[in-house]
């Protein structure tokens, strides 16, 4: 047996050693992990109603997110790259390749007729999918932030897509209506973002935890890199944009000077992108806490509920964090706007918990 062991484990180095110089190791790899595709079909029966729809939903992103991913990564070559000329709702510059990921995401979503309605960042209001037989039966609505980050694009920084999925309330076979998309975040089936980074992730939970796929560019196929990705309780990166301090509310203040304090593990860290998906995904691998909190510009801060802090918020808790507005849980707050701004702390639990301790002292 010892001969066996040894002539086993010199073939095994004399293997690794050539699939190292040979690049093969990257090929092993992915051949060893799992598909997106593999992953969704394999875990169908575990949605509450498996009817399928769900897993097409999903499909459909991963088909519009590699769209997306190609332009983004092109941009700078093509005449992409800067403003479209026209304001969204909320008055801010719509870029073109946020018009571009926005158009792609409906249609691919409108053609595989698998929703009833979508509500984005990009559309003053939501849009109502009949389907072709005009039946409305489908049972599903996304609402999405179709590029966020988008004013780091013309510098060649990581942006992202975030999306979030609820069943319908209204009956299946009429339209949809407002209702459907204001539904508190607890509601939510799925929810998820890809981050188009150095390399290009799909990250989402249906409420089974959280799983991340990377993509192999060179053959379109996502993998799955990062099964069950979950928050360190404490973490040492805090994320905000200081640049707004003086407007802040104490509790914010105060507790970024703890961040700050010479003490224990601290100071922490400080990061921050600009890019919601690419700082909420750093922490969520490294520890850290992201806040847009009030300040006396914002009085609401500037994230938007319904597409940007529940989906996140989702994903945040299904891997063991927190998301709150400062006081309360985002998840359960009962949304009166589409297109309505929120506080948002969301990242480790600890670090979360600790936020809303000043929060709560300076009110
Ligand atoms: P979007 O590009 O979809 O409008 O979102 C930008 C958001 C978010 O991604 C980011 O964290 C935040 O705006 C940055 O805002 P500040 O520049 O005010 O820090
Ligand atoms: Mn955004
Ligand atoms: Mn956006």
């Amino acid at each position: 047996t010892t001969l066996f062991r040894s002539i086993n484990s010199l073939i095994s180095q004399i293997y690794r050693y050539l699939c190292l110089k040979h690049n093969y190791i990257i090929f092993i790899m992915e051949e060893r992990n799992r598909t997106l595709g593999e992953f969704i079909i394999e875990h169908q029966n575990s949605f509450q109603y498996s009817t399928g729809e769900l897993s097409r939903i999903i499909n459909s992103i991963r088909l519009a997110a590699k769209v997306v991913n190609y332009k983004v990564n092109k941009a700078g070559l093509v005449d992409i790259v800067g403003a479209a000329g026209e304001q969204n709702i909320q008055g801010e510059d719509q870029q073109k390749l946020d018009v571009y990921a926005n158009e792609v995401f409906i249609q691919t979503l409108i053609n595989r007729e698998i929703v009833c309605g979508i509500a984005s960042e990009e559309n003053d209001d939501f849009i109502t999918v009949a389907g072709s037989d005009n039946s409305h039966n489908n049972k599903y609505v996304v609402l999405m932030d179709p590029l966020d980050g988008s004013s780091n694009i013309d510098v060649n920084v990581s942006v992202g897509t975030i999306f979030s999925v609820f069943r319908r309330i209204t009956p299946v076979g009429t339209p949809v209506t407002i209702e459907d998309f204001l539904q508190p975040g607890v509601n939510q089936v799925a929810a998820g973002y890809v981050i188009y980074g150095t390399s290009t992730m799909l990250v989402y939970t249906t409420g089974h935890g959280v799983n991340g796929f990377t993509l192999n560019p060179a053959i379109g196929t996502f993998y799955l890199s990062h099964p069950d990705m979950k928050y360190s309780e404490d973490g040492k990166i805090y994320s905000i944009n200081e640049g707004n301090y003086v407007h802040f509310p104490q509790g914010v203040k105060d507790y970024i000077k703890y961040c700050q304090l010479e003490e224990g593990d601290r100071p922490y860290t400080s990061r921050y992108i600009g890019s919601l998906v690419s700082d909420f995904h750093r922490n969520m691998i490294k520890g850290g806490i992201y806040l847009y909190p009030t300040s006396s510009k914002a009085p609401n801060g500037k994230l938007r509920l319904l597409y940007e802090c529940n989906p996140m918020a989702f994903i945040a808790e299904q891997a063991g964090g927190k998301a709150s507005d400062g006081y309360k849980r985002i998840m359960e707050i009962q949304p009166t706007e589409l297109h309505q701004r929120v506080p948002f702390f969301c990242g480790s639990k600890n670090m979360v918990e600790k936020a809303e301790e000043f929060m709560a002292k300076a009110k």
